[in-house]
């Protein structure tokens, strides 16, 4: 073993791959070498509701270069029935960019070129795709995402108070754009398939899949080494993996590739659904909160419901003796909206800490104050004690860093040129996911360690962090330990998801690390091998276990366009142990920058009359770039938190985005006098 070795937990480690990415090396879905493949190209439907009268697919089926064109008459069927995976199987319509048919060709360019020659007419229905706070069909699903109540209540909410702030919030549909586009590969070969995915999930991909192929687990192999980002929509298989999996089904014996095109992902892959929520805050002269409301109204698709757990940070976020929070659907004619970075706590604490800012504005309070006198000594949500709530240490370590102490209370005071110069707070928290249900072999061979987890690497670092965690357990030096993770011949793992990757995968190394050594000692023979399963949560009930952060954010806001520059951003987190801080810091300043792109920029504009999404690619669809990124910088406090597992640490991909938009929202108002309350802030609104 080598001495030169960094030894592992809490080394700032490139990434193992690094390389291999930046020199193009590293192969993605689509570029997985299959020998000569077959190329599809999905045929959108364009109405958003009502079925297919007839398909006239002679003139694409005729073109040179085409082999089939598939449609709901001749595509082999599914065995289950998943609302959103039942693609080709019916002439139903329930939204609009539903694959109708699709087409199987010898190029890319031929199937895309032949798709747009299918003919399809319809009988068409009247759709609804708008959200509205009095939408007739309001519904309470029977639980928010993934298992959360749907509704709280304590006391009594309708308490009036000395204080009272009341207002309705409103956050845009948003997608999710990772640099790598959805991309699968099919292979039929003896009776079983292989999908090269770009996935956050191998395992949790085919066992959606295989019941709706109609076959047993074993008979699928879902493999996916590397992925471009994913944010949480390649949490789950989607349709295209379906198309893919029938295309390659009639493409005898040859490989196809799907790849969805930037377009298509506004339609395929889910989407965050727009929320209008009320906050009402009651509280006495010192700021000391006695009412908390939080009620949300957002949508579903009418087949298939999602239900975003828009409200749940405010039950733990902040106590008070008269609470309610809700969640109300609307189901639309709209595609099944799904997982994006923070599904609910990210907008939902945008309305709940800009309301506490409007809060602080009412009582006369520095809005760090005013959170630091609501700190609860319990978790308010469970009553159980937190292993560690560090929110008050994150705003005063922020203010310092940021120069809290220098900002004048008065809202639109500080001009600099034409530019008025605000500074805005907000708190953030996230829930740490513990996720029960992965294996993990080591194997000692040719002097070093074979660890095997089907886990994912979706851009995060995760095969260098979980390397690092091995190393450690193991005892031995980085570049001893060899990881294989993204392929379900590997054992079973948990998806990507709830920032639970890192912390859960860790925890299953270990256990097998542990009885690694137990077994063989330090000093092994070649094959000597063993194996674990994900431990019991260390936390088992006993404790709340959620991370804590404080968003700083300085705004310009300029007098005569309304145009914003957020030249400043600090977040400060409480998250446990930081496994590796190189990739922990892209993490949370990566949710930060994906806070103010949802602040200044992201909305899905959904156009009433025909039912889709208008601005569909990177023109149009803003997704904050270098040009709006300015200086943005994340610390974390030094803890290691033994209830989140023995790596000490609670999940840092998704806190970052929490609390940013709002923390830039408030800055604005401070900046300006104005309060926006709706996501995004632009420049139109600002100047009226
Ligand atoms: Mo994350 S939105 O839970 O993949």
């Amino acid at each position: 073993m080598t001495e030169l070795d960094p030894r592992a937990i809490g080394a700032p480690l490139e990434r193992t791959d690094g390389r291999a990415k930046v020199t193009g090396t590293a192969a993605y879905a689509f570029e997985q070498p299959v020998a000569d493949p077959l190329y599809v190209h999905p045929v959108q439907s364009t109405i958003a509701r009502g079925r297919i009268r007839h398909v006239d697919t002679d003139t694409a089926a005729d073109l040179e270069g085409v082999v089939a064109v598939l449609t709901h008459l001749n595509a082999p069927g599914l065995a289950e029935h998943d609302p959103e995976l039942h693609v080709l199987q019916s002439p139903e319509i329930a939204f609009r960019g539903q694959p109708v048919a699709a087409v199987l060709a010898e190029t890319p360019e031929i199937a895309r070129h032949a798709a747009g020659l299918v003919r399809v007419d319809y009988e068409q229905e009247e759709h609804d795709v708008v959200l509205r706070a009095d939408h007739p069909q309001l519904y309470a699903p029977e639980v928010v995402n993934p298992s959360f109540p749907t509704d709280t209540a304590e006391g009594d909410p309708e308490a009036s108070a000395e204080v009272e702030v009341d207002h309705e919030y409103s956050t845009p549909m948003e997608h999710n754009n990772p640099m790598e586009p959805h991309a699968t590969v099919a292979v039929w070969a003896g009776g079983h398939l292989t999908l090269h995915d770009s996935t956050q999930g191998v395992h949790k991909a085919r066992s959606r899949l295989a019941p709706v192929l109609g076959l047993p687990e074993e008979r699928i192999r879902v493999v996916s080494p590397h992925v471009g980002g994913g944010f949480g929509s390649k949490g789950t298989a989607h349709a295209h993996n379906v198309l893919a999996a029938l295309a390659a089904r009639v493409a005898g014996g040859r490989a196809v590739k799907l790849a969805l095109t930037r377009q298509q992902m506004f339609d395929l892959v889910g989407h965050r659904t727009p929320t209008i929520q009320r906050v009402r805050l009651g509280a006495d002269r010192d700021g000391r909160l006695s009412v908390v409301v939080h009620d949300v109204v957002e949508h579903t698709s009418k087949v298939q419901e999602f239900a975003e757990q828009t409200a749940v940070s405010t039950r733990t976020v902040y106590a008070a003796p008269n609470r309610r929070t809700s969640h109300r659907l609307a189901p639309l004619d709209v595609p099944v909206p799904f997982w994006m970075r923070a599904p609910g706590e990210a907008p939902g604490m945008f309305a709940t800490e800009v309301a506490m800012d409007e809060l602080a504005e009412a009582c006369g309070l520095d809005p760090i104050e005013l959170r630091l006198r609501n700190e609860p000594a319990t978790d308010p949500s469970s009553g159980l004690p937190y292993s560690a709530r560090n929110l008050a240490e994150c705003l005063r370590a922020g203010a310092v860093r940021f120069g809290w102490e220098e900002r004048d209370p008065r809202p639109a005071s500080r001009w600099d040129g034409d530019w008025l110069v605000g500074l805005g707070v907000a708190a953030a928290t996230y829930p740490r996911y513990y996720s029960p249900g992965s294996v993990a072999v080591i194997r000692f061979q040719g002097g070093r360690y074979l660890v095997r987890i089907g886990a994912a690497d979706i851009g995060t670092g995760t095969r260098t962090a979980l390397a690092q965690i091995a190393a450690d357990a193991l005892g031995c030096g980085f570049r001893d330990v060899l990881l294989e993770l993204g392929d379900t011949d590997l054992p079973t793992a948990t998806v990507e998801g709830g920032s639970s990757g890192l912390a859960s995968w860790g925890a299953t190394v270990v256990a097998a690390a542990e009885r690694f050594r137990a077994e063989f000692g330090d000093d092994p023979a070649d094959g000597a091998e063993t194996s674990a399963e994900t431990p019991e949560d260390p936390a088992g009930g006993t404790v709340a276990t959620h991370s804590f952060g404080a968003h700083f954010a300085e705004a310009r806001v300029n007098a005569l366009t309304g145009e914003v520059r957020v030249p400043r951003m600090l977040g400060v987190f409480s998250v446990g142990r930081v496994v590796n801080p190189r990739t922990a810091r892209s993490q949370l300043i990566g949710g930060m920058v994906m806070g103010l792109s949802a602040a200044l920029h992201e909305h899905s504009v959904l156009d009433p009359r025909f039912g889709h999404v208008v601005n569909r690619d990177f023109a149009q669809y803003h997704v904050a770039a270098h040009a709006d990124v300015a200086d943005v910088e994340a610390f974390w406090l030094d803890e290691h938190d033994p209830h989140a597992g023995p790596s000490g640490g609670r999940g840092i991909g998704e806190i970052g985005i929490v609390g940013s938009p709002a923390a830039i929202a408030n800055a604005v108002h401070h900046a300006t006098g104005v309060r926006i309350r709706d996501l995004p802030i632009t420049p139109d609104v600002l100047i009226r």
